[in-house]
C-alpha cells in the first residue's frame, strides 16, 4: 500500500506528543518531517522534543529546525505550566543521536512538497511562523499540497489577555497566520472543534491501563504522557483533558470524526483587542470567496476510541 506522505509542523507540547504518536501509529501515513517551530515552549526545547519524539516512536523522519521567533511579534515565554517543564509533561528523555537536518524547516517542507507532487498531507499545530516563512520564501508551494490542516483558531479563543478571542497558536504570531489564511486553503480544526472533543477521565484511566500493558519505550512513554494529562487536568484543573493537536490529525485519519464548513476566514493581526482572532464570515458578508473549512461539528467518542486504539497500538508492538 501505499502511504500519505505527512509532514507534521509542530511545538512540543504535550497535545502534539499525542498527535505525533497518533500520527506514526496509522497505517496509512508515513511521517516524512516533524519541523520545530517555537510556541508552547521556546524553540530550543521545541527542536530537542521533536528530535526525542522522532526517537520515542522510532519514526526516522527528518528532523528539521524552524523558527525561534514570530514574524514581528516578541516571543516571552520561558515555561509552561499547561504542558510541564520541558514542554512534554516534565517528560526526561535520553539524550537524542538522533542529528536534525542541515536545512531549514521551510526548505523542508518545500522540497518534501516538490518531491511527492501534490501528495503530501501538511499539518500545523503550533504557531505558523515556518510556513509562513516557506510561503513567502516559496509563494508555488500551494500548488504542492494536498492538503494543510491546522489546530489553532476557531469560533472562540484561549488567550484571556485579549478577552479569550484568540486562540494560542494563531495569537503567538498573528502576521504569519494572516498571510498563511490569505494563501493556502486551511483545515482549521478550532478551540469549539477541540473542546467538543474533550476526554474525560475515565477514558485518561483506560488509556493508561492500556499503555501499562505495553513493555516498549513507546507504551513507557504514553503512559507518563498521560499520567500527566489527568493529573494536570482532573488533579489541577488546567485544560489538559483537550487534547487539541491529535484532533487535527484524527480528522484527516477518519472523516466521520470533524465535519467541516466552508467559510471566509481572515486573521485579525492589528495590535487591538481581539488580535489573533480567526474571524469566520459565516454570512457571507464579507462578499469574499471561502477560503477555510472550518471544523464545526465532532464526534467525540470515536475521537476517543481512536486514541485508546493508538494506546493498543503501542502496546501490542
Ligand atoms: C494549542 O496551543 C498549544 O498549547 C497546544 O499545543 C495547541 O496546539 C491550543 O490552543
Ligand atoms: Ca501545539
Amino acid at each position: 500500500m501505499k502511504k500519505i506522505p505527512i509532514i507534521i509542523d509542530c511545538d512540543p507540547g504535550v497535545d502534539d506528543s499525542y498527535a505525533i504518536a497518533l500520527a506514526n501509529s496509522h497505517p496509512e501515513f508515513e511521517i516524512i518531517a516533524l519541523t520545530a517551530v517555537e510556541g508552547n515552549v521556546p524553540a530550543v526545547l521545541t527542536r530537542h522534543n521533536c528530535l526525542c519524539l522522532d526517537e520515542t516512536f522510532d519514526i526516522g523522519a527528518k528532523v528539521a529546525y524552524g523558527a525561534t521567533v514570530p514574524l514581528v511579534r516578541p516571543y516571552f515565554r520561558e515555561e509552561s505550566a499547561t504542558h510541564g517543564e520541558g514542554g512534554v509533561g516534565g517528560i526526561q528523555f535520553p539524550a537524542p543521536a538522533k542529528q536534525p537536518e542541515e536545512k531549514a524547516a521551510w526548505d523542508v517542507i518545500y522540497e518534501e512538497a516538490v518531491k511527492h507532487n501534490g501528495e503530501l498531507v501538511l499539518f500545523a499545530v503550533g504557531p505558523l511562523t515556518n510556513i509562513a516563512t516557506a510561503l513567502r520564501k516559496y509563494p508555488d508551494l500551494p500548488e504542492y499540497l494536498k492538503k494543510f490542516v491546522i489546530m489553532g483558531g476557531g469560533t472562540f479563543g484561549n488567550v484571556t489577555a485579549t478577552g479569550a478571542k484568540a486562540e494560542f497558536n494563531i495569537w503567538v504570531d498573528p502576521t504569519a497566520a494572516k498571510e498563511v489564511f490569505e494563501k493556502l486553503e486551511v483545515y482549521m480544526v478550532g478551540l469549539n472543534a477541540t473542546h467538543a472533543a474533550a476526554v474525560e477521565e475515565k477514558d485518561f484511566d483506560a488509556m493508561l491501563e492500556l499503555t501499562a500493558k505495553g513493555n516498549n519505550k513507546e507504551s513507557a512513554f504514553l503512559n507518563k504522557l498521560t499520567a500527566f494529562s489527568k493529573e494536570n487536568s482532573f488533579g489541577r484543573g488546567e485544560d489538559n483533558n483537550v487534547i487539541h493537536d491529535a484532533l487535527a490529525v484524527a480528522a484527516e485519519i477518519d472523516p466521520e470524526i470533524v465535519k467541516f464548513e466552508k467559510y471566509y476566514v481572515w486573521v485579525e493581526d492589528r495590535e487591538i483587542e481581539n488580535v489573533g482572532e480567526t474571524v469566520i464570515d459565516f454570512k457571507g458578508e464579507n462578499g469574499k470567496e471561502p477560503n477555510c473549512w472550518v471544523a464545526m461539528d465532532v464526534n467525540q467518542p470515536k475521537f476517543v476510541q481512536l486514541m485508546k486504539d493508538m494506546c493498543k497500538y503501542y502496546a501490542e508492538k
